[in-house]
């Protein structure tokens, strides 16, 4: 082959090559911002599908926007942060768990102890959000997440107005395997979770996700939900990641100021 021929061959190389690099990232960084929406978008659908609001209307944004304000606390004391305290960084629309749990400033550590939900870290802060309908508070839907088998699970509990019964439980991302711990996303077994009591009568999480079915003849069984069956470790990340938002480490200084909130009828 004569140099010229070869040359032109690299030549034309070189030119697919620079044409398809322009062109993977131009597709990248214009269907980045496209990604980012439609995962917000997820997001609000599972907020509502954890607060049975879906069958609201056909838009998802027009229903969040009717019945969801979100409120954004700091968890180690329950309360909210005023929105002039909002910055950049720190505000409720943009808040990403994943995102916010790696910044060093807006996280901590979790003692070893005390982290049930094998998480390591978790937001100093996190978002809350509150279903009205006519101004009346009717359900609180709280983002709650933790280690499945193989993957960290992301979901959201919505609990009535009673801060007693759960209303719905939904994950919005997890890698666990389809048909085993996947089955998470079965809507018969989300159903199950519906009208049970997170806590007792002292306020004391009493809400667990069990190995095999739960007996409807015991008292106990108002608290309890069935595990998924070939999936005992989906399961117990399940339960355990549940009790750990539920309880003290978690949303508990929050339901205290809450409790006392809707006992005095504030909101
Ligand atoms: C390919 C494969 C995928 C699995 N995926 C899961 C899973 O997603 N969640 C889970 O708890 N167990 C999963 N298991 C099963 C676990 O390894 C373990 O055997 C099971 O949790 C024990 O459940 P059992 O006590 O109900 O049998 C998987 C096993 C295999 C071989």
């Amino acid at each position: 082959m004569s140099a010229e021929k070869k040359s032109k061959i690299i030549g034309v190389a070189l030119a697919v090559c620079i044409v398809c690099s322009i062109l993977v990232s131009t597709a990248a960084v214009t269907l980045n911002s496209i990604q980012e929406q439609n995962q917000k978008l997820d997001r609000i659908r599972n907020i509502l599908a954890a607060g049975n609001l879906l069958d609201r209307g056909k838009d998802i944004q027009k229903i969040y926007n009717e019945y969801i304000e979100a409120d954004l606390i700091e968890l180690s004391t329950g309360k909210v942060v005023h929105p002039e305290n909002y910055t950049n960084e720190l505000n409720v629309s943009d808040f990403d768990i994943r995102t916010m749990a790696n910044n060093p400033k807006y996280s901590t550590s979790i003692p070893a102890n005390e982290d049930i939900a094998q998480i390591k870290r978790k937001p100093t802060h996190m978002p809350v959000y509150y279903v009205r309908e006519e101004g009346e508070l009717e359900e609180i839907i709280l983002p709650v997440y933790g280690k499945g088998l193989w993957s960290t699970m992301y979901g959201f509990i919505a609990l009535n107005r009673d801060l007693h019964t759960v209303d719905g439980f939904t994950f919005y991302s997890h890698g666990e395997t389809p048909g085993l711990g996947g089955e998470v996303d079965n809507p018969q077994w989300k159903e199950i979770w519906k009208g049970k009591k997170a806590f007792d009568e002292n306020w004391n999480v009493k809400i667990e996700v069990i190995k095999g079915r739960v007996d409807p003849e015991r008292e106990s069984a108002k608290y309890q939900i069935d595990g998924l069956s070939g999936s005992t470790l989906t399961t117990r990340g399940i339960d355990n990641l549940i009790k750990y938002w539920l309880g003290e480490n978690g949303y508990g200084p929050f339901f205290e100021i809450l409790r006392k909130e809707l006992s005095d009828d504030q909101i």
